[in-house]
């Protein structure tokens, strides 16, 4: 049958709906662009603030109501058979997904999607309300899963799960423990993705500088660290670094804890290694800091950052905030900006404060006003946007390296790219150009989010 995804929140996720398009694809089904078209819908959730799981609830009832016949019909096109819901939400819902969804025909949780072809084929028996959890220590099946229309860049899972625990987390409790992918099963797709033409990679996990730490990643019989690294991550980029025809890994998220000495040797020893971290700080108050329990304070944190700036003062870092956590006053909010300051951060999300379920800071007070957490937002924000264009004006004048992605939203005339450190780089292009192609561009104009150049050579 004919079917399309819906995705919501992270990288994950949507690496995790590559994996489920790749495997319905497999089993015989058609990936179709437009959700109108599509007789099977399976929306992909996401948990993290309550709005997040709002919206992808939403949008699987009204689908539900089009297939039923009632609601808009062009939230389908009025050929939807089958509803899926899949990811972070089901997991936190369990059972009640049913309560709030009642025509819902299969719920899978994160690190089961790879049955979803079989729940599929037992929809299509006549099968309804089917409820897949997944245990939290759970390896799943169809990780390595890529399908026909891989693009230059790809997303590779390399570590499932957290055990951080941080105050204010859902994730742990539904994507369940940390588990290390072994690093021959990451180097062989990596190595699988360039020979079809991929040229950059993305490396995922909650905590990906934690690679190796729960489980081991290598194992007796995988060839030693020819430069000696022991630390089982900086290993692994070290084994990629070496795949012909691959020309970026990135990686992403990372706990200050994982700047290691190690990973800034491979930083500055391996090429290919894009010069960005995001390290998520959330906050820059001590205090706020232990309440969270994110095993750092506000000077380890900044002496991560000062050692990745000290190999390359161009290094890019960007970062995860939450404002509005309970209890924050007006100084530690002032001591969260202060903090962004002084990392001077290349770019960053901002959060408000939403309590989840079960998470131990759901049993604080939310007690700051939604309103108050909404300025925080916007200051952080108009910060931000000072603070990104300054960063930007010192890289006037260089020449980017960038991988061409394509043409430009706004102009079609412009292309688009990123450079080592993420940033967005829109250039015109002197001729015909492939997408994923390098290209070298001098950079005229800074913004806070975008450079604008010129190619300097191809
Ligand atoms: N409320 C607000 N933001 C949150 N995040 C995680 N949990 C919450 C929450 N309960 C933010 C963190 C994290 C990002 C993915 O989402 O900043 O880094
Ligand atoms: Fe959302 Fe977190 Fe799940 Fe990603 S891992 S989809 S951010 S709840």
């Amino acid at each position: 049958m004919t079917f399309h995804l819906h995705t919501y929140g992270c990288q994950m996720n949507v690496r995790d709906s590559e994996a489920v398009e790749a495997l319905l694809s497999a089993a015989g089904h058609v990936r179709v662009e437009n959700e109108a078209d599509a007789e099977l819908v399976i929306v992909n959730s996401c948990t993290v603030r309550d709005m997040a799981e709002r919206k992808a609830v939403g949008k699987c009832g009204n689908l539900i109501a089009a297939k039923e016949g009632r609601g808009r019909q062009s939230e389908s096109g009025g050929r939807v058979k089958v509803v899926g819901l899949m990811g972070c939400a089901v997991k936190r819902l369990g059972a009640d997904v049913f309560k709030a969804l009642p025509g819902l025909d299969f719920a899978v949780g994160p690190r089961r999607f790879g049955m979803i072809p079989r729940l599929v084929a037992r929809c299509l028996a006549g099968e309804t309300r089917i409820l897949e959890l997944p245990d939290d220590d759970e390896v799943p099946t169809g990780m390595d899963a890529h399908g026909g229309g891989v693009s230059f860049q790809s997303y590779v899972t390399i570590l499932l799960g957290c055990d951080n625990r941080c105050s204010y987390c859902i994730v742990p409790d539904v994507r369940g423990h940390e588990y290390s992918r072994p690093a021959r099963e990451v180097v062989a797709e990596v190595r699988a993705l360039a020979a079809r033409g991929v040229k950059e990679v993305c490396l995922l996990g909650q905590s990906v500088l934690r690679y190796g730490m729960r489980n081991k990643a290598w194992l007796p019989d995988d060839p030693p660290s020819p430069g000696g690294y022991k630390e089982a991550f900086p290993r692994l980029l070290e084994a990629l670094n070496a795949i012909d025809g691959l020309a970026r890994i990135r990686f992403t998220s990372a706990h200050p804890k994982g700047c290691t000495d190690e990973l800034v040797r491979a930083y500055a020893e391996f090429p290919k290694v894009c010069r960005h971290l995001h390290l998520p700080v959330q906050s820059g108050s001590d205090r706020v800091l232990k309440e969270m329990g994110r095993h750092y304070t506000r000077a380890e944190y900044l002496a991560a950052v000062a050692k990745l700036r000290a190999f390359d003062p161009e290094f890019a870092v960007t970062t995860d905030v939450i404002v509005g956590y309970p209890g924050e006053t007006e100084s530690d909010f002032e001591a969260t900006r202060s903090l962004m300051e002084e990392a001077g951060f290349d770019n960053a999300f901002v959060f408000k404060y939403s309590p989840r379920p079960g998470t131990r800071s759901a049993a604080l007070p939310d007690d700051v006003p939604t309103a108050e957490k909404e300025r925080r937002d916007q200051v952080l924000l108009a910060d931000q946007q000072l603070r990104g264009q300054a960063r930007n004006d010192r890289l006037v004048g260089t020449v980017r390296e960038v991988l061409a992605e394509g043409p430009s939203l706004r102009n079609a005339v412009r292309w688009s790219g990123r450079d080592s450190g993420n940033r967005i780089v829109v250039f015109e292009p002197k001729g015909p150009l492939a997408v994923g192609a390098p290209v070298n561009v001098r950079i005229r104009e800074a913004h806070p989010q975008i450079l604008i150049g010129e190619i300097a050579s191809s």
